[in-house]
């Protein structure tokens, strides 16, 4: 480990590289600790670079073993190569042929990046800079190459072999226990996009017919014995493929697609061309060790993957500052997917609550960043909600503002222009315009100012002249390094709700009828006036949440409740329950800091109960409406001067008294909704158990006695993992005889299946109680838990630090310096997941001053410490900031 003080890598620095790549040629001898490496590079000057330059290859922990140019060895005084790179000063002025041999160690890549094993098999990660742990290279994106690989191991060791591509050759290496297979794949590609994999694997296998006819052999590869597992995923799959071919027109290229599911992984997958590799939590499952959560994680995280095929692969990025023209495209694309195959409604609920929960709060702490960043220092750290999760936001923007059509002959227009090409933002962007016959420069605001926007809205009826008028400001908040903001193009989707629930049209003065109710906001303050508004109405702002904005605006508790029960639009009906209840969460926060008590509002409860009893009401939609404010939702809603205490105490308080209030009609339901038959992951089939389960959370959550057995009852007798993890998470939050029963029930019952198990750690670490400390550094000495794996570390550490908001936030500051230390020693193995786990600190200027002096203490300690990888240094120093 080092600290690296690197400086910082600038958008404005980039430059063309001055060496491309036409081939490469890999050949690797797997083995255990002495891997090797030969690779053959066809390099020549880039004709648009300045003339004769240096070849500058990167490296990382690399051992060189031998360098040739054109076939005859380069004297060591012509180069010189080290672990981190290696640099030819004076190369031929031509097309070359470079070849180096390397040795690296699989078993001590404890990084998970380059090669490294999982459970004994061989794979690879190399996005965003692995592939220079592999072999030297210019690891850049926009250096794209057609790469042939040979693959070569012990039979017995690593029966599977497989790379990118098509399978050309394989055999044995006679008398030597080894075989090999060579694997090549046509398009060129960039580095961060190469995989292999070697070892024993069990496979799942189907042929999928594409739009033109041709077949391709689909696969998904497990560890031994867990291909029962595996059946979904591959399903997934082939409705992924069916799904970009009509929604889009993307038709798959190769004639293999395959999956590898490897234990240890850093990340939830990875879009190797033709050879994903995914974490095995985002493929394996199974009704009995699977939740529905589980199932439709997979089912997206499968087709964001396959999609990046298009979105990622044959157009890939130029640098890794334009991140969000592949995540962010991608996420938009597998949320369509989802909202296609399950509930749109529901899914869109979903979205939302994940963008404000981690999205909103990163782009108002001091890790916030603009969407297409300016500069980093590791771009390990900017897989972030921003570039990801707004990044799909800015993309749905644009299709909003353009409707669907245009938005379709843009994306059609982008594929054309760019296809086997590197990308920036700006190119894709120019797609849309030209599409659209439109400016969109104000839009491209969006990729390059962070900050969540604030509307605020004011109305004004005047019902005998039958005008409304809006008057709407915006306001971007400052945020690391942008003091000052302008103001941006906000697509604000908008109706005017009448007394009988329907909606009055929209006629705005000076433009007419409002298009799919679209209002484009340009300006810092704008007046909208709307004609022919003869009735009182109510507005239904940002319906669908067509922009990624807060909005303040001057509806009262009537007017919600109003919506709440007749908005058109199932987003802002669900809205309107949750800004009711957070006004009067955020009131009573207040009220327990003063020592004043709760309020009781009988309102929300109304609202609740009349969405509870619309049967015309899809129940996953139910249960999300029954789902109030999370700690965290009030958190950021409060936003300074935070007490997760009083947060806490707020909380229980209300969903005690709609457990109470609601308590017939939520066991009416609960028993209603009881499921005799199979178990089926289908949206519909979830949907039912969702809201069975947020019934009986809400039952219990007084503490009687009855709904508590009822929730052990249902643990004991569930046949599916959703019921029994629903039950077990009500349990969790009673300190029960029957919760620690449950708890080692569930320990012995899934002793030998690590994800199962990962549920279990995430849960304990997740109660709320003072005693949850203790429990989880207890946890740590578990044998089923290893610093060395970052799904454990995610589910016992992750959960405690990110999702714990009373325990973590403890006022003695004991949450915090136990976190730190697990970091401080994970960074030594992993740096990666040592730094992420380390953003869990980044809300720490909002808390209330007790908790953030404890809070900047430990960074304080931890950027102290001399030795930290460039990944952690860079979190702890821009989280003092
Ligand atoms: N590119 C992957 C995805 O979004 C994420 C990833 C990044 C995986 C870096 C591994 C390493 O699909
Ligand atoms: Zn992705």
């Amino acid at each position: 480990m080092r600290t690296e003080h690197a400086r910082p890598i600038r958008l404005s620095d980039y430059r063309a590289p001055d060496w491309l790549v036409d081939t490469v040629h890999l050949d690797v001898a797997l083995h255990p600790s002495r891997t090797r490496i030969k690779a053959r590079l066809a390099l020549r000057p880039n004709p648009s670079a300045r003339g004769p330059a240096p070849l500058v290859l990167d490296g990382d922990e690399l051992t060189p073993l031998s360098v040739t140019i054109d076939g005859a060895a380069l004297p060591a005084t012509e180069y010189a190569a080290g672990p981190d790179g290696l640099t030819i000063p004076q190369p031929p002025a031509g097309p070359f042929v470079l070849e180096v041999e390397t040795e690296i160690d699989p078993s001590a890549n404890t990084k998970l990046m380059g090669l490294y094993r999982s459970s004994g098999n061989y794979c690879t990660q190399c996005e965003a800079e692995g592939f220079r742990r592999i072999t030297y290279f210019p690891d850049r994106p926009d250096v794209m190459a057609v790469y042939t690989t040979r693959i070569e191991a012990e039979r017995d060791e690593a029966p599977v072999l497989l790379g990118n591509g098509n399978l050309v050759a394989r055999g044995d290496v006679p008398g030597t226990g080894r075989h090999f297979a060579v694997w090549h794949d046509p398009f060129p590609k960039p580095c961060y996009l190469f995989a292999l994999v070697g070892g024993r694997l069990d496979v799942r296998r189907t042929t999928f017919t594409t739009m033109s006819g041709r077949s391709v052999e689909l696969a998904v590869y497990v560890e031994p014995g867990k291909a029962d597992r595996a059946g979904y995923a591959l399903a997934a799959l082939e409705r992924s493929m069916r799904w970009d071919e009509q929604a889009f027109g993307r038709e798959y290229d190769l004639d293999v697609f395959n999956i590898v599911a490897v234990a240890d992984f850093n990340m939830g997958a990875m879009e190797n061309k033709g050879l994903n590799i995914f974490n095995d939590k985002y493929v394996l499952a199974s009704p009995e060790t699977a939740t529905d959560a589980d199932f439709a994680h997979i089912e997206a995280v499968i087709a964001h993957e396959y999609f990046h095929n298009w979105t990622g692969n044959r157009i890939t990025c130029r640098d890794w500052f334009q991140l969000c023209l592949k995540e962010g495209l991608t996420v938009f694309r597998d949320q369509e997917f989802s909202a296609d195959m399950r509930s749109r409604p529901v899914k869109r609920i979903a979205d939302v609550r994940v963008l404000r929960g981690h999205q909103f709060v990163e782009d108002a702490g001091p890790l916030a960043h603009p969407v297409r960043p300016e500069t980093y220092r590791e771009i390990n750290n900017f897989y972030t909600a921003t570039v990801y999760e707004k990044g799909a936001e800015v993309v749905r923007m644009l299709k909003i503002l353009l409707g669907p059509e245009t938005f379709r002959a843009g994306m059609d227009l982008y594929f054309a222009r760019h296809d086997g090409r590197a990308a920036t933002i700006e190119e894709f962007v120019a797609c849309f315009a030209e599409a659209g016959g439109t400016d969109l420069s104000q839009f491209m605001l969006w990729y390059g100012q962070a900050g969540t926007p604030e509307i605020a809205v004011t109305r004004r009826h005047d019902s005998q002249g039958g005008t409304l008028v809006l008057d709407i400001a915006q306001v971007v908040p400052p945020t690391p390094g942008q003091p000052a903001k302008s103001p941006m193009q906000i697509p604000l989707v908008l109706g005017f709700v009448g007394p009988d629930g329907r909606d009055v049209p929209l006629t705005l003065r000076g433009h007419g009828p409002l298009e799919r109710g679209v209002l484009v906001l340009t300006k810092p303050a704008e007046r909208f006036v709307f004609d022919g508004i003869t009735v009182p109405v109510v507005p239904s702002l940002n319906r669908g949440f067509s922009a990624p904005v807060k909005i303040k605006a001057d509806l009262g508790s009537d007017d919600l409740r109003f919506l709440a029960t007749h908005d058109s639009d199932p987003f802002n009906r669900w809205q309107a329950v949750q800004t009711l209840a957070s006004e009067i969460l955020i009131g009573n926060v207040a009220a327990i800091r003063t020592g004043g008590g709760v309020r009781h509002d009988g309102g929300l409860v109304h609202a609740l109960a009349s969405v509870l009893e619309d049967e015309r009401l899809e129940p996953a939609f139910v249960a999300q409406v029954l789902s109030i404010p999370s700690e965290g939702d009030i958190a950021r809603d409060i936003g300074r001067d935070v007490d997760p205490e009083a947060i806490f105490d707020a909380r229980h308080a209300l969903r005690r008294a709609i457990g109470n209030d609601l308590a017939p009609t939520l066991r009416v339901l609960y028993d209603r909704l009881r499921d005799d038959g199979p178990y089926s992951p289908d949206a519909a089939s979830a949907g039912r158990r969702a809201l069975r389960n947020v019934c009986l959370d809400l039952l219990a959550a007084p503490g009687h006695a009855g709904a508590v057995a009822l929730a052990a009852a249902q643990y004991a007798e569930a046949d599916n993992m959703t019921d029994r993890m629903a039950a077990l998470g009500t349990l969790s939050l009673h300190d029960t005889a029957e919760r620690e029963t449950a708890l080692a029930d569930f320990a012995e019952r899934f002793r030998d299946d690590p994800l199962v198990i990962d549920k279990w750690f995430a849960l304990q670490a997740m109660i709320p109680d003072p005693s949850t400390l203790a429990r989880v550094e207890r946890l740590t000495d578990h044998p089923a838990f290893s610093l060395g794996n970052p799904n454990r570390v995610r589910a016992l550490l992750g959960s405690f630090a990110q999702a714990n908001h009373t325990q973590f936030n403890r006022a003695d500051g004991k949450g915090y310096d136990f976190v730190a230390g697990m970091v401080l020693t994970l960074d030594g193995k992993n740096p990666q997941v040592a730094a992420r786990l380390m953003t869990a600190f980044r809300s720490w200027r909002a808390l209330e001053s007790g908790r953030r002096d404890k809070a900047r203490a430990t960074l304080e300690r931890v950027a102290a410490n001399p030795s930290l990888s460039r990944d952690l240094a860079d979190i702890v120093e821009r989280s003092l900031g």
